[in-house]
């Protein structure tokens, strides 16, 4: 028998020490969280993307009275930004949530999300870095692979 070890290294940010673009991101990802369409679990999720054209685009979660209809705001925006965008490879992926009107302590991506995380950021060849706001921190996943060991992808199809 031998043992694997998986590691994921992530960087914890005060707020207030974020580089301006990440500090540009969070506010965004919880500026879209306040559209979000969620009467249903009054989660209010939003995410916000820099894609390497220098766009920043946005989204939330979009919820359906028919459950397993609705989407994350992860994967709203990003299929958001490739249908937009289909050549640009997303650099960065920032997610907040806010329940109540107030900001959530950070959240992180549903199995799914992390699913088409990773197909992006192996569309693209290159890492997405992930921007997890809380309300007094930040944690930066260096890419979606990070947050999806032994995944299923394309190679594996081959
Ligand atoms: N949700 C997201 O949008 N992103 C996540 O990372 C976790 C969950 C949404 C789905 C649903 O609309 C609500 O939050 C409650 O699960």
């Amino acid at each position: 028998m031998k043992e694997l070890k998986l590691e994921t290294r992530v960087e914890v940010y005060a707020v207030g020490e974020l580089d301006n673009i990440y500090r540009q991101l969070y506010e965004a990802a919880f500026e879209a969280s306040k559209k979000a369409y969620a009467p249903y679990s009054k989660f209010h999720v939003g995410a916000a993307v820099l894609l390497e054209n220098g766009e920043i685009l946005s989204g939330n979660n979009q919820e359906n009275a028919a459950y397993p209809s609705g989407l994350c705001a992860e994967r709203t925006t990003l299929f958001y930004a490739g249908a937009r965008y289909p050549d640009a490879a997303v650099q960065i992926l920032a997610i907040a949530a806010m329940k109540d009107g107030e900001r959530v302590d950070l959240i992180t991506p549903c199995g799914a999300c992390r699913q088409v995380m990773l197909e992006t950021e192996q569309r693209y060849n290159k890492p997405m870095k992930v921007l997890l706001c809380g309300k007094e921190e930040a944690y930066l996943v260096p890419s979606a692979t990070a947050l999806l060991p032994f995944c299923f992808s394309k190679s594996d199809l081959i």
